[in-house]
């Protein structure tokens, strides 16, 4: 399969391999972290007229590192909760990844307790809506929203199981570029008291002895949120060795 090798100039050893495979280009192209992204598309642009195709991996080098997680970092520092989507709706493929995401989640025992609910319909994701007072804006433009629900006659710590799928989805999420929102469900109460979850589960026909943690709002963005700025980090929060 490798068409070609070749070394490129550079003060770490990269290994330049050429794929003549026009499928995987687009891949490839995404791939590109931000920084690096002109510097690998002249290349790939020149590359790419010269081979007709030709798409090129770069391994074990600091243009393209895969090894290491600072593409994890640029996607947990631009992370923002967002509270307003456009009307589009989203790709069946990214649901589908997010949700085996989810799915594969780290849970005590791995007893995997939790429970999604996938909701599309505007019309409940708007009943959704009214399960609390304040905070729930983020289901008034979403087109699609799960909810998180967990059994807790499987695991004692299904709080920490659910929170850490529901969070996994808000990642899967993030990486897809789509804009997501944690809605709290579970000691919540509406503007009359009852408490949101009862509401939840009368809307979805969630049976009674399953909680209901929270909904999970997913979307195309349509507000801009500033990454995160890590020099503004609470060191203070980190003690080392005993607090
Ligand atoms: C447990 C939990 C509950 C949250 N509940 C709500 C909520 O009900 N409504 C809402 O709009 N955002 C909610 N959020 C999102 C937080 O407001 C948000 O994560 C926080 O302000 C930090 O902003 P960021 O997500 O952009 O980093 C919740 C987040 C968590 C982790």
């Amino acid at each position: 399969m490798f068409a070609k090798t070749e070394t490129i100039q550079n003060k770490s050893k990269n290994c330049v391999f050429a794929f003549f495979c026009p499928r995987l280009s687009l891949t490839f192209y995404n791939l590109c972290c931000t920084l690096t992204k002109q510097i690998i598309q002249a290349f790939f642009v020149l590359y790419s007229v010269c081979t007709n195709f030709a798409i090129v991996i770069i391994i074990d080098t600091k243009i393209i590192n895969f090894t290491d997680m600072n593409n994890f970092q640029d996607l947990v520092v631009n992370r923002r909760s967002i509270r307003k989507y456009t009307d589009q709706e989203l790709n069946g493929d990214n649901v589908k990844k997010i949700l085996e995401s989810a799915l594969i989640s780290p849970s005590s025992k791995s007893k995997m307790p939790w429970e999604f609910v996938v909701v599309e319909d505007k019309n409940v994701l708007i009943q959704l809506k009214e399960c609390k007072q304040f905070g729930t804006k983020p289901l008034e433009s979403c087109p699609l929203a799960v909810v998180i629900c967990a059994d807790p006659t499987v695991s004692d710590v299904w709080i920490e199981d659910a929170s850490v799928a529901a969070f996994m989805i808000q990642l899967q999420a993030a990486d897809f570029g789509l804009g997501s929102c944690w809605v709290q469900v579970r000691d919540r109460f509406m503007e009359n008291g009852d408490p949101s979850e009862e509401y939840v589960r009368n809307i979805l026909n969630i049976p009674d002895h399953i909680r209901v943690l929270c909904i999970v709002t997913l979307g195309y963005k349509d507000e801009d949120r500033k990454p995160y700025d890590l020099s503004k980090n609470k060191w203070e929060k980190i003690h080392i060795g005993q607090w």
